[in-house]
C-alpha cells in the first residue's frame, strides 16, 4: 500500500509543549468517548469533531446554527420496534453488477474481508446496493478506498440497509446529525494501557439493543500516516471451529447483553446519556438472514474478565459455566488468527460490516497523532436463534466452512471435524 498522504495539518504534528501537557491526559477507549479535542478549529473537518462537551455547549451550537432547540433535556425515549427489509434477500448471487462495476475484487483472507476497487459509493444502484449488501453478509466486512462520498450521503447508504441507529452515548458531530457517531481522537489525549487489555477492545456494537445493527459503515477522514488499523473477526468462522456437538450446545443458549456498563462510564465521565441503559437477551448462536449461516454471537467489550463486559452472561446455567464459557469464546474472538483480517486505513477508506456476524477491534497505537472517522449504523433483526430461523423459513441453517467446502466439491462427510487423536510437532 502506498504511504498515506495526509491533508491535516495537525494530524501528526503537535507542538512540543502540549504533548508534554497531555501525557498525563490519559484515557480509556470505552470509558472516555472523546468529549473534547486539541481545540485546533483550523483543521479541516473540525464541523465533525464532537460536540458534546456539555449540554450548554450542545444547546448553544444548534441556537445559533439552527435557529431551534436539539436536546431540550437529552433525553431519547426507549427504541420502537422498527421494520427492516433484508436487502441482501433481493440481490444477486452472483453479484454481477456490483462486480462487473469493479476493477479490482481482493480477498483479504479465505475466511473474512474483501476490498473492492474502481467503485465510486455514491453511484450505486440500488441492485448494487443490494449485491454490497450480500457480500458484506457473506465475507463479514467489505472495503473501498478513495471514496468521496460525504456523511449525507454515506447516511442515505446506510438508510437502504435499515433505519438508522441513534447511539445514547457517543458522540455526535458538532455540526449535529444524531445518527453519526463520531470517532475523534488526537493527541490532546493518550490512551492508557493500565486501563483496558487489548481482549477487552473486542466489541460488535450496541448487542444491547433489541434490533442490533447489520450492514454498519465506518469512513475514516483523517489518520495517521500508520497504525491505528481496525481487526474484524469472523463469528461464522468462530462457529465453523468448534466440535459438532459444542455447536449444538451453543445452539440452544441465550445470552444477556446489557448496555449498564456503558451508561455508568458515560455518567462517570461526567456524559449525558441519551436514552435509558437496557439489557436485551439474543442466543448465543444466530443465523444471518441474508447467508442462512450461523454465527457465534457474544461481545466481549468492555471489560471481558468482570461484570462489566456487554454479554454479561448465559442464561439458566451454572455462573461458573458461563464465565467459562464467555472467557473461551471472548479468547477464541481475540487470539485466533485465522478469523480475523487487519485494515490499514487511508483517509477516505471506508469499511462495511455485517455487524451481526463479525465483531471488531481498532488499535490505539497513533498517539499523537489525530485519527477521525464517522460512522452510519442501520439497525438489523432480531436476532434470531437456530431454532426459530428454521421453524420460520422451512430452510436448514447453515455451517459457513461446510457449505464453502460443499461448493469445492469437498469432502465434508466428517463433518470437517475429524480430529486426530496424535500429538502432532511444531515445525519450525
Ligand atoms: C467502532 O468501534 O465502530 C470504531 C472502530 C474503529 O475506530 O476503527
Amino acid at each position: 500500500m502506498a504511504p498515506v498522504a495526509t491533508n491535516e495539518k495537525s494530524t501528526t504534528s503537535p507542538n512540543v509543549q502540549s504533548l508534554k501537557d497531555d501525557a498525563s491526559k490519559v484515557f480509556n477507549p470505552f470509558y472516555s468517548p472523546a468529549i473534547a479535542d486539541d481545540g485546533d478549529e483550523s483543521y479541516i473537518h473540525s464541523q465533525y469533531k464532537v460536540g458534546v462537551s456539555s449540554r450548554s455547549l450542545i444547546v448553544q451550537i444548534w441556537n445559533i446554527e439552527t435557529f431551534q432547540p436539539f436536546f431540550p433535556n437529552l433525553s431519547w425515549p426507549p427504541l420502537e420496534e422498527v421494520e427492516v427489509t433484508e436487502r441482501a434477500l433481493f440481490a444477486d448471487p452472483e453479484k454481477k453488477s456490483l462486480f462487473r462495476a469493479a476493477k479490482k475484487v481482493r480477498h483479504y483472507t479465505p475466511v473474512i474481508g474483501t476490498e473492492i476497487s474502481g467503485i465510486d459509493l455514491r453511484q450505486l444502484s440500488d441492485s448494487q446496493k443490494d449485491e454490497l449488501a450480500l457480500l458484506v453478509a457473506e465475507r463479514g466486512v467489505v472495503f473501498f478506498r478513495d471514496q468521496e462520498i460525504n456523511i449525507q450521503e454515506q447516511l442515505d447508504l446506510a438508510r437502504h440497509f435499515g433505519p438508522l441507529h441513534k447511539h445514547a452515548t457517543t458522540p455526535i458531530p458538532k455540526a449535529g446529525i444524531e445518527e453519526v457517531h463520531v470517532v475523534y481522537n488526537d493527541h490532546s489525549r493518550r490512551p492508557d494501557p493500565a486501563s483496558f487489555s487489548k481482549l477487552e477492545l473486542w466489541h460488535s456494537d450496541v448487542t444491547y439493543e433489541v434490533q442490533p445493527p447489520s450492514v454498519t459503515s465506518l469512513k475514516v477522514i483523517a489518520g495517521p500516516e500508520y497504525g491505528g488499523d481496525t481487526l474484524w473477526a469472523s463469528g461464522y468462522a468462530l462457529y465453523s471451529g468448534l466440535s459438532p456437538g459444542f455447536q449444538k450446545y451453543l445452539e440452544g443458549l441465550k445470552a444477556v447483553h446489557s448496555a449498564v456498563a456503558q451508561a455508568d462510564g458515560a455518567r462517570a465521565a461526567g456524559l449525558p446519556v441519551r436514552r435509558e441503559a437496557i439489557e436485551t437477551v439474543h442466543p448465543v448462536v444466530r443465523v444471518n438472514p441474508a447467508t442462512g449461516w450461523k454465527s457465534v454471537y457474544v461481545n466481549p467489550g468492555m471489560f471481558a474478565t468482570d461484570s462489566r463486559r456487554f454479554t454479561r452472561r448465559i442464561v439458566g446455567v451454572p455462573k461458573a459455566e458461563s464465565d467459562a464459557i464467555l472467557s473461551f469464546l471472548f479468547h477464541q474472538i481475540a487470539e485466533n488468527v485465522d478469523n480475523q483480517v487487519r485494515f490499514q486505513w487511508e483517509p477516505n477508506s471506508i469499511a462495511f460490516w455485517d455487524n451481526r456476524a463479525v465483531v471488531h477491534s481498532a488499535t490505539f497505537d497513533f498517539w499523537p497523532a489525530t485519527r477521525h472517522a464517522l460512522r452510519a449504523t442501520p439497525h438489523g433483526e432480531k436476532p434470531t436463534s437456530v431454532e426459530d430461523y428454521e421453524r420460520q423459513t422451512g430452510k436448514v441453517a447453515k455451517d459457513r466452512q461446510l457449505e464453502i467446502w460443499k461448493q469445492q466439491g469437498l469432502d465434508t462427510q466428517t463433518n470437517g471435524k475429524n480430529y486426530s487423536t496424535k500429538a502432532r510437532g511444531y515445525n519450525d
